[in-house]
This record gives C-alpha cells, structure tokens and sequence, in this order.
C-alpha cells in the first residue's frame, strides 16, 4: 500500500462526503420545496374542484310545488376564504326532471318567496309576481326568474356554481 493508495481513498472518501452532502441538501430542498408548492397551487386546485354544489335530497321535493333549499357555498379567492348562502327553489312536475330557480328577483334582487296558497312566487317589493316555473304573471320583473344548472346523483341533487 503506497502513498497513491491513501490520496485515492482520501478522493473517494471526498467525493462520497460531498455526493452526501449535495443528497442531503436535496432533500431538504425537497421537504421545504413541496409544502411551498402546495401552498402556491392549492387555492387553485381547490377553487376548481368544486364546480358543483350539493343543495340535498330529491326525497325533499314536493311534486308541482317549489321546495326550499338553501346550502353554504365557500369561495375561495386567491388567500380569502369566504362563506356565502344561497338559495334556490326546485319544481319537479314528474319526480325525474328538475327546474331550479334563484329566490332573487330579476327586477331588483329583492328575495321573491312561494306562496302556496296563490300557487305564485311573489316579491314584496314592488309586487312582482311570477308563476311556479320562475314565467313573469306580472309586476316590473324584466324576465323569469334565473334558473341554475342541475344534476342528481344517488338521490341528491346538485347545482352548478355560477349557474
Ligand atoms: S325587486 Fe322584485 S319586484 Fe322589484
């Protein structure tokens, strides 16, 4: 075993010291890489992800009779979280298809509300009156009221966010 012999094992003994090294720094790149990642993505990919907001059972739906639902919608915009209500009312004439209406009146916004009795939503605004499928009866209510976008899934039914 010569003098070579030692510089050779020093130089390895080196090289694997700094492969180490850079390894390990790389990992700890990784470790605080991903979370910093996920936390620039993930307002992004959660905003995405829930296009479709659960409003309940179809069990609940009165034939020819607008039904109530309300659910809580969270919107999450860039680091703002927020909650949000809404409402909509469900006429189904035939227990398959689904109509499901805003409850806000297309004159000013005001809340329009089903009065049984009178088979009419009506908005205590400024009279407005429209028919159990959202059609204008009468009043200033430039058009139906708006109608959001549905499906059913196992027995519930859901609408679509934004419409
Ligand atoms: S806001 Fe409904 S009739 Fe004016």
């Amino acid at each position: 075993m010569g003098e070579s012999d030692n510089k050779e094992e020093k130089i390895n003994r080196s090289d694997f010291m700094k492969a180490t090294i850079a390894g390990i720094g790389g990992l700890i790149g990784i470790a605080y890489g991903l979370p910093a990642v996920a936390y620039v993505i993930g307002p992004a990919a959660k905003q995405g992800s829930s296009d479709w907001i659960q409003l309940g059972s179809v069990n609940k739906i009165e034939m020819n009779t607008p039904t109530l639902f309300k659910a809580v919608v969270e919107t999450q915009t860039g680091w703002i979280k927020s909650e949000e209500e809404i409402s909509a009312y469900v006429l189904t004439e035939n227990g398959q298809d689904y109509i499901v209406m805003s409850n806000v009146c297309t004159h000013l916004g005001c809340r329009v509300r089903w009065v049984a009795e009178q088979g009419e939503f009506f908005c205590p605004c400024h009279n407005g009156v429209f028919s159990r499928d959202g059609s204008v009866v009468s009043g200033p209510p430039p058009r139906p009221l708006d109608r959001f976008e549905s499906k059913v899934e196992a027995g519930i039914l859901y609408v679509k966010r934004g419409g």
